[in-house]
């Protein structure tokens, strides 16, 4: 056996162990489809010096690629929305824009999404294209459809599938809006995340298809939610737990900060939230469910640093702080942001504080509702 067949199945007993990978269809797959093709152009390892997060290049040359090729971790493939790791010689520090998600969890997501023979799937976010060749592996070439935004990454991904010997139909553009040409599907699968349901989706999956994505927010908290699309035109279901987070749909990344409000304004009060709740992911999901156009950064301050959410387009803000044992928080602009979050929160607490799992959603046209059960 080759070196790369021989770390493809060690991925795939690996990703069984976890429990992301059950069914003899996806081991399958897993074994026929070389990941280490998708990855041809390198990847950038994160480096973690000084407190900064950089981003060096590893190309093929590299002894480290190709196992890390078959490591059950995310490979970051594009940066700052341009830079490949053929671009640059050192470290880079700015944001991931592209990846190769883990396999684990590409696997847990292809079992979550519970295809059947002859069904049609639309992906949403095509990246190196790995996710989409074990789609054509179950499926066939011809039920599958990939979305991508950056027409750079669509042309590497159909260059790496045509090597693999998959020939699927990749469209460039907003998946956002699906892709209505190839309507209806049985299933979609989002591998970027969303701040809400897209009307688009829910139109172009017939009813009691499936769609599979994971919402978040711009507190970036995150959960991967399925949901059935009924015959009125909307989609329920449920979160389905395990923490999961992608890097944002494009045209939903949050807006810049802008020139910032005068946090000396406003009114101050003790806030009876005793622990920093948003350093819990799932309190911090229900706090961005309460407020979910705020953005969150820490201001240094002679005084001490402030914790501050604003939500940009509104003006409204909220700067929390500590004294001695006690937090203080300051709010201004037309609405509370603290107060709506720490209603929210407190309804969750005497609710028994659900674990995500336990969150439905429902999705229509006219917008996006997330509750828990108790
Ligand atoms: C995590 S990567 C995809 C991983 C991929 N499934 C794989 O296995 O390599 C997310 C991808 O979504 C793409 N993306 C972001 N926003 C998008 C949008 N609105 N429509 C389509 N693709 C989008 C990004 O450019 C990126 O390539």
């Amino acid at each position: 056996m080759t070196t790369d067949k021989i770390l493809r199945e060690a991925l795939a007993d690996h990703i069984t162990a976890s429990g992301d990978l059950r069914s003899p269809e996806w081991r399958q797959a897993v074994l026929g489809i070389p990941r280490h093709e998708f990855l041809r152009g390198g990847f950038f390892r994160r480096t973690d010096e000084g407190g900064r997060t950089g981003w060096e290049p590893v190309g093929p040359e590299d002894p480290a690629w190709l196992p890390a090729c078959y490591s059950d971790d995310s490979l970051v493939t594009q940066v700052a929305g341009t830079v490949m790791p053929a671009d640059i010689e050192g470290r880079i520090y700015r944001q991931p824009t592209s990846s190769s998600t883990l396999p684990g969890l590409v696997v847990r997501m292809l079992e979550e999404l519970d295809v059947g023979d002859g069904m049609s799937v639309l992906e949403v976010g095509t990246g190196t294209g790995y996710s989409t060749a074990l789609l054509c592996h179950c499926l066939g070439d011809e039920l599958v459809t990939s979305v991508e935004v950056d027409a750079e990454i669509s042309g590497r991904a159909r260059a790496a599938l045509g090597r693999v010997g998959h020939f699927p139909d990749l469209v460039v553009g907003d998946g956002l809006k699906g892709h209505p040409e190839g309507a209806p599907y049985d299933r979609l699968i989002a591998t970027c995340g969303v701040l809400h349901i897209p009307a688009e989706w829910i139109a172009q999956v017939r009813p009691g298809g499936q769609i599979l994505a994971t919402v978040g927010g711009w507190l970036y908290s995150s959960e991967l939610a399925r949901l059935t699309v009924r015959q009125d035109g909307t989609a329920t279901g449920r979160l389905l737990g395990g923490a999961v987070s992608f890097m944002l749909a494009r045209p939903q990344v949050p807006p810049p900060l802008g020139v910032l409000p005068d946090m000396s304004e406003g009114e101050e009060r003790e806030t009876h939230l005793a622990d920093d709740p948003l350093e819990d992911w799932t309190a911090r999901f229900v706090a961005q469910l309460a407020a979910p156009r705020a953005q969150r950064f820490r201001l240094a301050q002679d005084g001490g640093d402030l914790d501050i959410l604003l939500d940009v387009d509104a003006g409204a803000w909220a700067a929390l702080r500590r004294e001695g044992e006690r937090r203080l928080v300051r709010q201004g602009g037309p609405d509370r942001l603290w107060d709506r979050i720490e209603d929210h929160l407190s309804r969750w607490h005497r609710d028994g504080a659900p674990t995500l799992d336990r969150f439905l959603i429902t999705a229509s046209p006219e917008g996006q509702e997330i509750t828990w059960t108790t």
